[in-house]
């Protein structure tokens, strides 16, 4: 009966030949059909064993269960190889290449406005100012009477305003924040600066916006005089525009300071020439200043026997102007990304 035997093994060893040719999921599946199921030729093998003897019958089964154990071994073997080629080609597709260069988000660049205006309030902070702010909506008398501008008083035209009501509008300029620091000191020297939105009904142009920024500076001090004015005034100019730049004290005049002053620096379109920027002039105005009117001191509780003071109000856009060779004011309100791109704090 050695014949069933053989016959046993040679199956098996075909099968297992067979398996060679499985390479995917499909002929896997396919295999398994044929060679594992129960009308397989091996399993078919088991019917033979009515016809054996007795006590080959044992010896029959436990050969057919060991051709059995061997293909379904070769059969778990190529699963597990069908699954890990499968696995590897799904790594092989997903695979995320962190080589490549990431996403380049824009970081823009700072306002000409805000870098001007930081280091305006550095200068005056490294000689000693206080910083100070005041409210944007400000009364009638802080803005006007406090100034020396009485009800009806013509300057009031030169400021021509934005009015909430008949006693309250948008500050014209922060110098009402004088009288404010003055108050808050009762009667003691000192040295501040203010920056701050003002508001006028300007017609807009390319050096004119109906809003702006100044910084207010004061100081009020027994024996303060015009030159401490001039000289103060000339270190901030010097620091911003550098030592070429020509810059004018001119006579001028405002009803909150005696004797007053404009300052000018040489226009940044034209260099000095003349140009529609600088109205033919070859100069921009970028400040206002004087001697505090004894009106003033005297509103506020100083005696101007005693006490005198100098203040001024520099337009910050002007000076963003001049420094970075902005021809158009209205440039820096636009919010052009190409045009603020060229600005960093570097
Ligand atoms: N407040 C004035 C203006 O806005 C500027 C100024 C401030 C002049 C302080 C003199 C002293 O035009």
């Amino acid at each position: 009966m050695s014949e069933i035997f053989s016959k046993v093994s040679q199956i098996k060893d075909k099968i297992i030949s067979e398996m060679s040719s499985v390479k995917d999921e499909a002929s896997l599946k396919e295999f398994q059909e044929k060679h594992l199921s129960k009308k397989s030729e091996l399993s078919q093998l088991m019917s033979e064993i009515k016809n054996l003897a007795n006590e080959e019958k044992a010896k029959f089964g436990q050969c057919m269960n060991e051709a059995r154990a061997a293909v379904n071994e070769a059969f778990q073997k190529k699963a597990q190889e069908i699954n890990d080629a499968l696995i590897a080609q799904k790594l092989k597709r997903e695979t995320i290449d962190i080589t490549l260069p990431g996403y380049n988000y824009k970081m823009g660049g700072i306002n000409p406005f805000y870098l001007v205006q930081d280091e305006i309030i550095d200068t005056f902070v490294s000689m000693g100012y206080e910083v100070k702010e005041g409210p944007d909506v400000e009364s009638d008398y802080y803005n006007f009477e406090r100034m020396n501008i009485p009800a009806n008083h013509p300057a009031r035209e030169m400021q021509d305003s934005f009015y909430i009501n008949p006693t309250t509008l948008l500050r014209t300029h922060t110098s009402p924040e004088q009288a404010r620091a003055m108050d808050e000191k009762g009667g003691k020297p000192l040295m501040m600066i203010c920056p701050g939105k003002c508001f006028r009904r300007d017609d807009d142009d390319v050096t004119h916006s109906h809003q702006f920024g100044q910084i207010e500076g004061l100081v009020v001090g027994k024996g303060i005089t015009l030159a401490n004015l001039k000289g103060t005034l000339e270190l901030f100019i010097r620091k911003m525009f550098g030592e070429k730049r020509e810059v004018r004290f001119r006579g001028s005049y405002f009803p909150f300071t005696e004797p007053s002053v404009e300052v000018d620096v040489t226009c940044m379109n034209c260099g000095g020439k003349g140009c529609p920027t600088c109205k033919g002039t070859g100069y921009i105005e970028i400040l206002g200043a004087g001697m505090v009117h004894p009106n003033v001191l005297k509103m506020s509780g100083y005696d101007p026997k005693v006490y005198s003071g100098f203040a001024f109000g520099v337009g910050i856009e002007r000076v963003a102007m001049l420094r970075y060779g902005i021809d158009d004011i209205r440039k820096i309100y636009q919010g052009d990304v190409r045009f603020i791109e060229q600005f960093s704090r570097k």
